[in-house]
């Protein structure tokens, strides 16, 4: 099908034919969005297999994916950033000759799409008009990309027509490596098994991926665009791209603040991003609302604050461990009109996944077809199951999200999975102390993420696998952006996961985190105390509002927040490592906080003991 009449771009017409050329497709459909195409492509995905209609009583307009085995998570080992120098993408990044690495992907998607339909998918990352969004246009040879880039994105004609004759848009190639040949029938999760390749090229701003269908491997819109190739234009034109929620949190008196939260991958971002106050703080007028969930992009306005757009219009969140008690919004936000991959399907048709409130099912079909019961031992859906579902069925969705202006931001929270070390919260001195904060920051990986258990990652900025560039030149262009900022949001950090000598979580979690979200909300706003502690501010017990939760002492408390200097001395020993992969990039007021974070360490038991004058 050649170009519908709405599009005018002769550049993206012309690039559409040469990639039709090169991957040889039975045919080029552009997609114009509309729900009759979405309808449409999931009755087709239907009859080829890929999807499962759920029970339209139970789960209407729904759908359950299975992938193939082989094509269940983003692959980091195959992802590549192909700068011109090597030290571009730093130590952090595969990198490869740009030249080479075209040369092969000619060579891979030659003929790639025969025998299959490619679709040319127009989408606006972020509000359409907006002047922090970005248009990208994907082309692909899955209609499970399509129907979950419609969810996922702004797309279609709309951006097209955005676009203009002449607009610029982030060329997004994408296959799934598996072509038919005449008289082969095809499988329900055509991808290629052996062969995959999550290429960003970040001076052309391009991206080519081949092989998987999953994911942010194949929804370009999201990690590949949204943060490697945009972490690569904030750099340059002076904003920010960041793996980062944006939530509103509302309190008694109306007054809203936005703040936004980076978590590594497995985390609990979606359900921190959805959080619904304790009862008691909802009885006193607060209330969370949701921008995002994933990613921000962040902008000074004329006025110096910084706004803050979600790039995205859905989330691709992980099932198992979802539920009424976890995140009670996305329960709601799935209940219709979502798309399940990799999940277990319940005899009446519905979904199940390990986590999920109430009993097991007594018999389901797992994520791989076979029969599964509570007895089996494996688990029903695959860790890394997924639901697709349009932010706007969530019933906390922030009133703003759509806004082109964006929200403004007065402050960044960055946490990771800690047993130990971190304290529960903690403020920064100031922005610089901050950015060391953000780029320090370790998560423990869990088996399913990441092969051995327990050991601390340190993932910068929450960016390790998403930064399109050196990892210190990263934190660089924090340190400058900051400078330019007349007043810049605070920077906390948090910990929600440090564990007792038993192994329990010290912190009940999820809705609880109000208490210390009011906290750093009051904090921002310049009316919280707190007092100082050797990494900065800290709140005492008594300026944290334990309505609702008397029971949780101040020693509990304490046990959350110790600041223990063996285990800081190891933590800065393990920085050190990180900061020497990155010393050629690093800049060297990292190094100075670290050393003065190392002199200022002390065995007090208690900082609001050691320090009772608040600020
Ligand atoms: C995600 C991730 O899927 O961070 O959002 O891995
Ligand atoms: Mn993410």
């Amino acid at each position: 099908m050649s170009a519908p009449d709405y599009v005018t771009h002769a550049g993206l017409k012309k690039w559409v034919n040469k990639m039709a050329e090169l991957c040889t497709p039975d045919q080029v459909v552009w997609c114009d969005g509309s729900d009759e195409e979405y309808d449409r492509l999931c009755q087709e995905l239907v009859d080829a297999g890929t999807f499962i209609k759920l029970n339209e009583e139970k789960r209407p307009g729904s759908f359950l994916a299975r992938s193939d085995p082989s094509d269940v998570a983003r692959v980091e080992d195959r992802t590549f950033i192909c700068s011109r120098a090597e030290d571009e993408a730093g130590p952090t990044n595969n990198w490869a000759d740009p030249d080479e690495m075209m040369e092969t992907l000619q060579g891979l998607f030659t003929g790639s799409m025969r025998g299959r339909t490619m679709y040319v998918i127009p989408f606006s990352m972020g509000p359409i008009g907006s002047n922090i969004s970005q248009t990208g246009v994907e082309i692909t040879d899955s209609a499970y990309v399509v129907v979950n880039m419609k969810i996922m994105t702004r797309m279609g004609r709309a951006a097209v027509e955005a676009l203009g004759s002449d607009g610029y848009f982030v060329p997004c190639m994408h296959t799934v490596g598996a072509p038919l040949e005449p008289g082969d029938t095809d499988v329900a999760w055509p991808c290629n098994p052996d062969v995959k390749y999550i290429v960003h090229f970040p001076e052309t701003r391009e991206i080519w991926s081949y092989g998987s269908g999953y994911g942010g491997n194949a929804l370009l819109g999201k990690k590949c665009l949204a943060l490697r190739i945009a972490s690569n234009m904030a750099r340059d034109e002076g904003w920010l791209a960041e793996h980062m929620l944006i939530m509103g949190v509302t309190d008694p008196k109306g007054e809203k603040t936005f703040v936004a939260g980076a978590f590594p991958s497995a985390c609990g971002k979606t359900n921190f991003a959805m959080m619904v106050p304790p009862k008691a703080f909802r009885d006193e007028g607060w209330k969370v609302t949701t921008v995002g969930d994933d990613i921000a992009w962040i902008k000074p306005g004329d006025d110096g604050k910084l706004y803050a757009i979600n790039p995205e219009s859905g989330y691709f969140g992980v099932a198992p461990g979802t539920s009424f008690k976890t995140n009670p919004s996305a329960m709601e936000s799935i209940r219709k009109n979502s798309i399940f991959t990799n999940v277990a399907l319940t005899d009446d048709g519905d979904v199940w996944w390990e986590g999920m409130d109430g009993d097991p099912p007594a018999h389901a079909i797992d994520w791989q077809g076979k029969d599964w019961t509570p007895d089996s031992e494996t688990n029903a859906s695959h860790p890394n199951a997924r639901f697709t579902a349009p932010a706007s069925q969530n019933p906390a969705l922030d009133p703003a999200w759509d806004d082109p202006k964006g929200v403004p931001i007065s402050a960044f929270i960055f946490g990771g999975r800690r047993s130990g070390t971190i304290p529960l919260v903690v403020q920064s001195f100031n922005w610089a102390y901050g950015v060391f904060m953000a780029a320090t920051v370790g998560s423990e990986t869990t088996a399913a993420a990441f092969g051995q258990q327990g050991v601390v990652r340190r993932d910068p900025f929450a960016m390790l696998p998403f930064a399109g560039y050196h990892m210190g030149s990263y934190i660089n262009h924090w340190l400058s952006f900051g400078r330019n900022i007349h007043n810049p949001p605070r920077i906390f950090e948090v910990n929600w996961f440090r564990r007792d000598e038993d192994g329990g979580f010290v912190w009940p979690g999820f809705g609880e985190n109000m208490r210390i979200l009011e906290w750093i909300v009051g904090r921002a706003k310049g009316r919280a105390v707190g007092v100082e502690s050797p990494l900065g501010w800290m709140p005492r017990y008594e300026d944290i509002n334990w309505k609702g939760l008397e029971d949780f002492t101040e020693e509990d408390f304490y046990a959350c927040m110790a600041v223990d200097r063996p285990e800081w001395d190891s933590e800065l020993l393990q920085v050190e490592e990180l900061f020497m992969k990155l010393h050629n990039e690093l800049p060297s007021e990292m190094i100075a906080i670290r050393a003065l974070t190392k002199g200022a360490l002390w065995r007090s038991p208690k900082h609001w003991e050691m320090n009772p004058d608040p600020t």
